[in-house]
C-alpha cells in the first residue's frame, strides 16, 4: 500500500498503514467491480436526490452526476484502473470522482454508507441477472417444445427405477422439462419481487438525520418501493439466498436432463445422438465420442449447490446489523448466476442438437412387459377387481418370462387359462402405440393431451 492512510475513505483516525496482508485480505475490488454499473447508477440517483432535497446544492449535484457518467464510460472502456489502489468498487468510484471534479466529489457520500450502498448494488444487479436468466429459461423451453413437436411420432419406454415401466411419447417426456423450467422461472421472479425494494437511506444501519427522500431514489431506480426497516435493510441477504436456491433447483433439473443425455447417448441405449459440435474425443481411445457438455452440466450442479451452502453458512448466526463477513456473499452469488446461465444455454444447444433414434426406441418397446398395466386395466373393464387383475397379470408376466416371450406373443388359449375374461380384443390392448394414445386423462401421454400441452405452452410463452 503506497497510499497514505488518511486518503482512504475512512482513514481519518488511523495513523498506521494496514499490513500488506490485511490490505489484500480485505480487498474486494476484483469481485465487486462486477457491478460497477449498478454502483454508479445508484450513486447518480443518490446525488440527484441530495440535490432536490437541498442537502447539497443543485450545482454540486449536477457536477457529481456529470462526473459519475464520465467515470461510467471510462470503466466500461478500460476496466479496473491500474493507477489507483482502492479496497472496493465504492471507494474506487469516489476516488475517481474526486480526481475528476475536485472536492465537490467528496459530498457524494453524504447521508449514505457503504452498507446501504452495497445492499443497493446487489439488488440492482440481481434485477439484471434474473431478468436475463428468465429469458434464457424461456428460450430453452421453446427449444424443448420445438423438439417435442418434431418428435410426435416417437414412442419410447418410460422408466421408473430405470426399469421399463410404460410406453410414453418422447414428446411427453421432453415436455416434463418445460414444466420444470416454468416453475424455475417463477421461483426467480418471486425472489426478484421480494428483492425489488430500495434499501438506500438505511445508511450504516440506523437511518440518517438528513432530510432524504428514499421514495425518490426508489422511483428513479425503478424499484416497486422502499425497504421498511433500516437495520434489516443492511443486514438482509435472504434475497440472494433465495436467488441462489432458485439457481440450485434449476441446476438440479438441468442435471437430470444432462444425466439422461449421457445415458441415452450410450451404446446401451442409443436413443439420442449429439453432433461433433457438442461432443469431445478421447486422447487415447480414437473411437470415443463423449457427451462432455452434458457431464459438465451435471458436474457444475455441485458448484451451485456449494454456493447455496456457502452463503447460508456465511449468514448463519450473524448478529445484526452489517458485518464484514457479508462481503463474502458476492463470489457465490456471481458464480451461481453465471454458471446457471451458462448451463441453461448449454442445455438449449443440447436439445436443439439432439437427434433421437426412433428405431432404437421402438426395439425397446417390445421388451420389459411395458403393457402389463394395460392388461390389468383391461381385466378391470371386464369386471375383475383391480387387485385380482394385478395378480393375474403378474402371473402371466412370470409365464411369459419363463417362455422367453412378450405378453402379446402368448396365444389366446394360454391367456384364457389365467382369466376366462380375456378375449381376442386383448391384442389391441397390448399394442404399445395404442396403449399410449389411450392415456387421455388430463396431462397424460396420449397424443391428444400432448398436443394440448404444446398449445398451452406456446400461448403462455408468447404472452410473456
Ligand atoms: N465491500 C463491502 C461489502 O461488500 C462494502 C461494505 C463495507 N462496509 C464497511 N462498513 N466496511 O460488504
Amino acid at each position: 500500500m503506497t497510499q497514505p492512510r488518511a486518503d482512504i475513505l475512512w482513514g481519518g483516525r488511523f495513523s498506521e498503514q494496514p499490513s500488506p496482508l490485511a490490505a489484500r485480505f480485505s480487498n474486494s475490488l476484483e469481485t465487486d467491480f462486477t457491478f460497477f454499473r449498478e454502483d454508479i447508477t445508484g450513486s447518480i440517483a443518490h446525488a440527484t436526490m441530495l440535490g432536490t432535497c437541498g442537502i447539497i446544492s443543485e450545482n454540486d449535484a449536477n457536477a457529481i452526476v456529470k462526473g459519475l457518467k464520465l467515470i461510467l464510460l471510462e470503466l466500461e472502456e478500460n476496466g479496473i484502473p491500474q493507477d489507483i489502489e482502492c479496497e472496493d468498487i465504492h471507494s474506487l468510484v469516489e476516488t475517481m470522482l474526486v480526481r475528476k471534479i475536485g472536492d465537490v466529489g467528496k459530498k457524494l457520500h453524504t447521508a449514505r454508507s457503504r452498507n446501504d450502498q452495497v445492499a443497493l448494488d446487489e439488488r440492482l444487479y440481481l434485477r439484471v441477472k434474473i431478468d436475463a436468466l428468465i429469458d434464457l429459461l424461456r428460450t430453452c423451453s421453446r427449444a424443448f417444445i420445438e423438439k417435442a413437436e418434431a418428435s410426435l411420432d416417437m414412442i419410447m419406454p418410460g422408466y421408473t427405477h430405470l426399469q421399463h415401466a410404460q410406453p410414453v411419447m418422447l414428446s411427453h417426456h421432453l415436455l416434463a422439462y418445460v414444466a420444470m423450467f416454468d416453475r424455475d422461472s417463477s421461483r426467480f421472479s418471486d425472489a426478484l419481487w421480494r428483492s425489488d425494494l430500495s434499501p438506500l437511506g438505511a445508511a450504516a444501519f440506523a437511518g440518517t438525520s438528513f432530510p432524504i427522500d428514499r421514495e425518490q431514489i426508489a422511483n428513479e431506480l425503478g424499484f416497486r418501493g422502499i425497504t421498511i426497516n433500516s437495520v434489516d435493510s443492511v443486514s438482509d441477504r435472504d434475497h440472494l439466498i433465495e436467488t441462489i436456491s432458485a439457481c440450485a433447483i434449476t441446476m438440479m433439473h438441468l442435471s437430470r436432463f444432462a444425466e439422461e443425455s449421457v445415458l441415452w447417448s450410450s451404446s446401451e441405449f442409443s436413443f439420442v445422438r449429439f453432433s461433433d459440435r457438442l461432443t469431445t474425443g478421447s486422447s487415447i481411445m480414437p473411437q470415443k465420442k463423449n457427451p462432455d457438455m452434458a457431464e459438465l452440466i451435471r458436474g457444475k450442479t455441485g458448484k451451485v449447490y456449494g454456493a447455496l451452502m456457502n452463503l447460508l453458512t456465511t449468514m448463519k448466526a450473524l448478529p445484526l446489523a452489517y458485518n464484514r463477513d457479508m462481503q463474502e456473499d458476492k463470489q457465490p452469488l456471481f458464480d451461481a448466476l453465471d454458471t446457471t446461465a451458462d448451463c441453461v444455454q448449454m442445455t438449449t444447444e443440447l436439445i436443439e442438437d439432439a437427434t433421437f433414434n426412433k428405431e432404437k426406441m421402438t426395439v425397446q418397446l417390445s421388451s420389459g412387459f411395458l403393457t402389463a398395466t394395460e392388461l390389468a386395466d383391461y381385466l378391470v373393464t371386464k369386471a375383475v377387481a383391480f387387485r385380482d387383475a394385478h395378480s393375474i397379470t403378474g402371473k402371466l408376466v412370470a409365464y411369459a418370462e419363463e417362455h422367453n416371450c412378450q405378453l402379446h406373443e402368448l396365444p389366446i388359449s394360454v391367456l384364457k387359462t389365467y382369466s376366462p375374461q380375456i378375449g381376442d380384443d386383448i391384442y389391441d390392448v397390448l399394442d404399445p402405440v395404442r396403449a399410449v394414445h389411450r392415456k387421455r386423462s388430463a396431462g397424460g401421454t396420449a397424443i391428444s393431451e400432448v398436443l394440448k400441452q404444446i398449445e398451452q405452452w406456446k400461448q403462455y410463452l408468447n404472452k410473456k
